[in-house]
């Protein structure tokens, strides 16, 4: 079977072409960016071994496992981060988070970023503010182990904690972002994420546990003028703003992801209080 008939028949399994495409990159051993190989060498015939290990990526992905564990990396925000199921798999829509940070234009800031998972926030700003420095907390010991390789291998520095949210944290901070679990117990979109750690995805009845604690606590440990920006779920950007608010934050706005949807909300602790 050549290249052309084995992505031809993931198809007819049900597998979207691009997918197809980098699972049969991964089994080749080949860069998952290198479509243009696959184009280029559509006659040739893999090796029956080649075969059946993309044959068993197609699988797995069509028992819906993220293609991102099955190749082992993700891009996020300009890296390549490895993700394996002990850390959710960074989204594009999180890099709306990364950007409004960026955008804040501080200066040597001390920065927080809550729930790090496989380290893509805080990867991702110290690898584009090198003078920021950086702390990243999880509650998982896993993930810090994947986050922490993920720094070693981008030769970046950063400060790891484990611990729950806060507890466990010294000091103040410039700016805090987060990414935390944000849904419901019960969503309908749960049964399609099972690959992922259910710690990095689901909070409480309404979705909102951990982004409450989070804003109830972190004004214990912003510097006055710092900013708060968190990532929350498609309806709950009017929740998180009003949370803010109430607890004593300013220029409470929100951003959109890709899709136009308001996917992070945030504020800034008064420079006077
Ligand atoms: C939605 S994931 C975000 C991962 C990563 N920041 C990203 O954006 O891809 C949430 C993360 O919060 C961590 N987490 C959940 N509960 C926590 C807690 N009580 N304290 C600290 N981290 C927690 C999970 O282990 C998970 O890594």
């Amino acid at each position: 079977m050549n290249i052309a008939q084995a992505l031809a028949h993931a198809k007819t399994l049900g597998l979207e072409h691009l997918q197809a495409q980098t699972l049969l990159l991964h089994a080749l051993g080949r860069d998952l960016h290198d479509r243009a190989w696959l184009l280029l060498h559509d006659t040739d015939e893999p090796s029956l071994v080649m075969l059946q290990a993309f044959n068993a990526l197609v699988q797995r992905r069509l028992h819906n496992e993220p293609i991102a564990y099955l190749t082992g990396s993700q891009d996020f925000h300009g890296l390549n981060l490895a993700v394996d199921p002990r850390v959710l798999v960074p989204r594009p829509d999180t890099e709306t988070l990364v950007d409004w940070a960026l955008s804040l234009d501080l200066e040597q800031a001390t920065v927080l970023d809550l729930g790090t998972g496989s380290g893509a926030i805080a990867l991702a700003l110290k690898h584009a503010r090198p003078s920021w420095a950086l702390s990243a907390v999880d509650a998982s010991a896993d993930a810090l182990l994947v986050a922490s390789a993920n720094a070693q291998a981008l030769s970046l520095t950063l400060n790891f904690v484990q611990g729950n949210w806060f507890a466990g944290l010294h000091g103040s901070f410039d700016l805090i972002v987060s990414n935390p679990p944000y849904i419901a117990e019960g969503d309908p979109h749960l049964p399609a994420l099972q690959s992922e750690p259910r710690q990095a995805l689901v909070s409480g009845v309404d979705g909102l546990d951990d982004i409450r604690h989070i804003i109830e606590q972190a004004p214990h440990h912003l510097n006055a003028g710092a900013w708060l920006l968190l990532e929350h779920g498609f309806d709950q950007a009017a929740s998180v703003q009003d949370l803010l608010i109430q607890t004593g934050f300013t220029q409470v706005q929100s951003r959109v992801d890709l899709a136009g949807i308001k996917r992070c909300s945030g504020g800034q602790w008064p420079e006077v209080k």
